[in-house]
């Protein structure tokens, strides 16, 4: 089938939620892709910040092929090696003492919710109310649209679940203004990614520890997009030196197999007791496998390291781009989580670089994201550059 059959085909028969390029991918290997109609492209995008290890790293495959051929699938009333050794590896890799799985990011922020509300109940007087931030992105579920400060995902959709306050992000005398004897937790994105790659000031999350603490409250970070290498740590929270109480995982963890955790401490993780939560697919063998796969590349193959180095350089290129445009306003980053911010709409430039043969994106209209794989060397992000120099020089 060509690009445009397949288009077609989607254009009959798929609910039209998402605004798609007119491409049709077939293929990827590492930082490359190749469509229906046969071109390849750079990837600077790593399909959402979902393919940190590049598109078919060998190990996840290998890992992948040999539990779909072995067990492909056993209900949580049974038990199963990956499960068990996904869990181990996440929490002796973290502050955590205990996982659930499920199987996407909406669903980890839903089982984190879920079990704040849970601990409220049993363990601080009832407490629910949860605050979260503006401009932040949590999920496209009921309860996670409601966490989401973004009035553009809640539209149309109320009722909308009770118990979130929202406050500007990075503003701690809002949170601190914001908590009430209803609050049972905080929950945030150490770095807004959705919401136009937003870095907090440094001892942001240092203080958000310190204000939960002084109020009892529950500090639950949604790693979803800046866990699992992203910002050259398997964990965001640890440039921080701070211990959180949950944190939320998905998109990078199964290497393209999808799967979520919501990974808590012991005492909270308490609450979650027999029949309290669960999910059919939640901690799948094959998903899992994956996962176990994911987490040893990030562990021991350099991966770590290569992004904070490329992150760096990166870096250091869209530094180079801000002197040559004056149209670009801002640039930020931390590993291979970067944006540029504009002064006007960059879509166009995004359509343009698909064209040339580079995948990047753009969120809230005006910040350029990009979101390499973890693995991409310095010769491709030369390459990537001078297709954008090309690109911007044309606006
Ligand atoms: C920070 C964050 N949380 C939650 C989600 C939702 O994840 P999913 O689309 O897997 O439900 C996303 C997705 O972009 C995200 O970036």
């Amino acid at each position: 089938m060509s690009n445009q059959e397949i288009i077609d085909l989607n254009a009959k028969y798929l609910c039209m939620t998402y605004a798609r390029f007119p491409v049709a991918f077939v293929r990827g290997q590492g930082c490359r892709l190749w469509d229906a109609d046969g071109k390849a492209y750079l990837d600077f995008f790593s399909s959402l910040a979902v393919m940190n290890l590049g598109q078919c790293h060998p190990a996840v495959v290998k890992a992948v092929q040999e539990q779909v051929a072995t067990l492909t699938h056993i209900s949580n009333l049974h038990h199963t090696v990956p499960q068990a050794r996904l869990a181990e590896l996440l929490c002796t890799n973290s502050f955590a003492d205990k996982v659930f799985f499920c199987n996407s990011g909406a669903e980890a922020n839903e089982a984190a919710i879920k079990l704040a509300r849970k601990y409220g109940g049993d363990k601080r007087e009832g407490r629910y109310e949860i605050v979260t931030t503006l401009g932040s992105f949590h999920g496209r579920t009921m309860a996670t649209i409601s966490a989401t400060g973004q009035e553009k995902v809640r539209q149309g959709f109320a009722p909308l679940l009770e118990g979130f306050r929202y406050v500007p992000y990075d503003d701690l005398d809002a949170m601190e203004a914001a908590i009430s004897e209803r609050t049972i937790a905080v929950m945030i994105e150490q770095i807004q990614g959705e919401g136009g790659v937003n870095i907090p000031r440094p001892g942001y999350l240092k203080s958000l520890r310190e204000l939960c603490d002084r109020h009892r409250l529950l500090l639950i970070l949604d790693e979803i997009q800046v866990g699992m290498g992203r910002t050259g740590k398997l964990f965001a929270y640890e440039h921080e030196g701070i211990t959180p109480d949950i944190i939320t995982l998905a998109k990078a963890l199964g290497g393209g197999i999808p799967i979520g955790a919501m990974l808590a401490r012991g005492e909270i993780a308490e609450s979650f007791n027999l029949g309290s939560h669960g999910s059919t697919f939640g901690g799948n063998a094959t998903a899992c496998a994956a996962g176990v796969a994911v987490m040893n590349t990030l562990l021991h193959a350099g991966v770590l390291e290569n992004c904070r180095a490329m992150g760096e350089y990166f870096l250091s290129r869209l530094h180079g781009l801000k002197e040559k445009f004056s149209f670009i306003k801002e640039v930020r980053g931390k590993g291979l989580i970067l944006g540029a911010e504009l002064d006007r709409e960059g879509a166009a430039i995004v359509e343009t670089c698909l064209k040339e043969g580079l995948l990047i994106n753009c969120t809230v209209g005006k910040v350029l994201r990009f979101l390499p794989p973890l693995i991409v060397t310095k010769a491709e992000i030369d390459e990537g550059f001078s297709i954008m120099e090309k690109v911007l020089a044309q606006q």
